[in-house]
């Protein structure tokens, strides 16, 4: 069934904020196993609980051939070295492709090929689209010092697959190493 109230959307770019879209929130205590830096996640935890993203979702059809998509905010932050990041997902239907667009700030997206474990650390910026392959988990990192905002858009049977990242997490991890985004092993 087509929600013709939702052929038309108007999101800010800078907030990320788009009126009648629901909106998940996810703060820090949501990211609990996602860092690497237990020890830096445990202090920061105990002193506050703040915001790291939010998106907003866009659903008007779900037939087959039909698309969603979600305009995320990523706030800056680091737990240690490693950046605010997203939890990170696969899409349920594995052969489900995405693409990310840049609207504001400074980010980066690290995409694992499931088979294989093969990484990539991708830079999603203002004019840049990344393309995400099915068979591929994705997370994205604020790497800058201001708000990041993207668009994500995926086919509207996707679903999002959080267990699999739970249960393994990422393969790498982003750190800042002499103040760039660096990808390395997890150990
Ligand atoms: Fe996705």
């Amino acid at each position: 069934m087509l929600n013709t109230e939702k052929l038309l959307s108007q999101f800010n770019p800078v907030t990320g904020e788009m009126p009648g879209a629901p909106m998940v929130k996810r703060h820090l205590s949501d990211l609990r196993g996602c860092f690497a830096d237990t020890a830096a996640f445990e202090k920061a935890a105990a002193a506050g609980n703040p915001l790291l993203y939010s998106v907003g979702a866009v659903e008007p059809a779900s037939g087959a051939g039909d698309l969603h998509y979600g305009v995320g905010l990523l706030m800056p932050g680091k737990i240690g070295d490693e950046y605010y990041m997203t939890k990170g997902h696969l899409h349920s239907w594995r052969e489900a492709a995405e693409f990310y667009i840049g609207l504001t700030g400074e980010g980066v997206m690290l995409l694992e090929d499931e088979a294989t474990g093969e990484s990539r650390m991708m830079p999603l910026r203002p004019n840049g689209v990344v393309y995400v392959p099915g068979h591929t988990a994705h997370r994205t990192m604020n790497v800058g010092d201001k708000p990041l905002t993207y668009i994500g858009v995926y086919p509207a049977k996707a679903g999002h697959d959080y267990t699999t990242i739970a249960k393994k997490n990422f393969r790498c991890v982003v750190v800042e190493r002499d103040n760039q985004p660096t990808m390395i092993e997890r150990k």
